[in-house]
């Protein structure tokens, strides 16, 4: 089967995971201008009924799925509700995410399940889920990754190793899923201004970050122009991935700059 280039939607529904907020909210937003019908997941439900409503104040048709991703039957049930609905799925965008910007000796085990299941084990499955629906007649599958998924960050290593198994898996579905008509496009943030952040970890940022950081409409464009142009990863800014470059011409370079960058965050020789 051929893959499609998005275009103006003819019939067609996206169903987003971490759709009642940030980058997956914007995400809706966009595709609900081009003419998709929506299916929005998320945990909390009044986050997502005031999702809906703004979208359906703009023409949209919006359902509301409230799913655990950490749960492949909460999931399952979720996919089965929206295609009830909606009687079709053309693309899947993989927003849900969670991270921590916290040393690695500091992590707690709860933690560290709770990110590995959210972004590793609960993307895998959502895709999983997006199988059947997506061969009937081919589509897309948006896969959320980010800088942190190329370039292993200190002050993130459980959330950076997560979004290295979401790059590898997006990567070889890429290849994998072609044959069946389905496009896979995998997402590389840097960091956007949603809440995905908490206030009381924005001061182990970087300045450069926060001076770069762009909003999540941004990359909601970014996503849906690189399926128009039937690209199959995009790093948003763009900026960001010379980050790629240094680290594979320069890889001793490359670590001192990040070393320099996160030298608050750091620990102190001998600590
Ligand atoms: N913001 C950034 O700087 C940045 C940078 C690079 C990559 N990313 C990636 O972009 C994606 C979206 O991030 P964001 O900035 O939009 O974050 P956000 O504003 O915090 O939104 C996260 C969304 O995921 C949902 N979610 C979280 N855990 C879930 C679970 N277990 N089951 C179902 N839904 C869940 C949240 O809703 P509920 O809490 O109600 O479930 C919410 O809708 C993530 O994969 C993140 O890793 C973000």
């Amino acid at each position: 089967m051929k893959l499609r280039r998005l275009g103006r939607a003819q019939g067609d529904v996206a169903l987003l995971t971490g759709g009642s907020g940030g980058i997956g909210a914007a995400l809706a937003g966009e595709l609900a201008a081009r003419g998709f019908a929506l299916a929005l997941l998320a945990r909390g439900a009044a986050a997502l009924d005031r999702e809906a409503e703004k979208l359906r104040a703009r023409g949209a048709r919006v359902t509301t799925h409230v799913c655990d991703v950490r749960d492949p039957a909460s999931i399952a049930a979720a996919f089965s509700a929206a295609r009830a609905a909606h009687g079709r799925i053309d693309l899947v965008a993989v927003c849900a995410g969670i991270g921590r910007h916290v040393l690695f000796e500091d992590h707690d085990a709860e933690n560290i399940r709770s990110i590995l299941e959210t972004n590793v084990a609960g993307h895998l499955h959502t895709i999983r889920a997006a199988l059947e629906p997506l061969c009937e007649r081919g589509g897309w599958i948006v896969s959320v990754s980010s800088v942190a998924g190329r370039l292993g960050q200190p002050d993130e290593a459980v959330y950076s190793a997560s979004k290295f198994a979401v790059t590898g898996l997006s990567e070889a579905l890429t290849i994998e899923l072609a044959p069946r008509g389905i496009h896979v496009l995998t997402v590389y943030p840097g960091l956007v201004r949603t809440g995905f952040v908490p206030e009381d970890e924005r001061s182990r940022l970087p300045e450069s970050a926060l001076r770069t950081a762009i909003e999540p409409e941004a990359v909601a464009r970014a996503i849906v122009r690189a399926l128009a142009l039937g690209r199959h990863e995009v790093t948003v800014p763009r900026i960001a991935a010379g980050g790629y470059v240094v680290r594979a011409i320069a890889p001793a370079l490359f670590r001192r700059i990040l070393a320099r960058l996160r030298g608050n965050v750091l620990p102190k020789p001998g600590r």
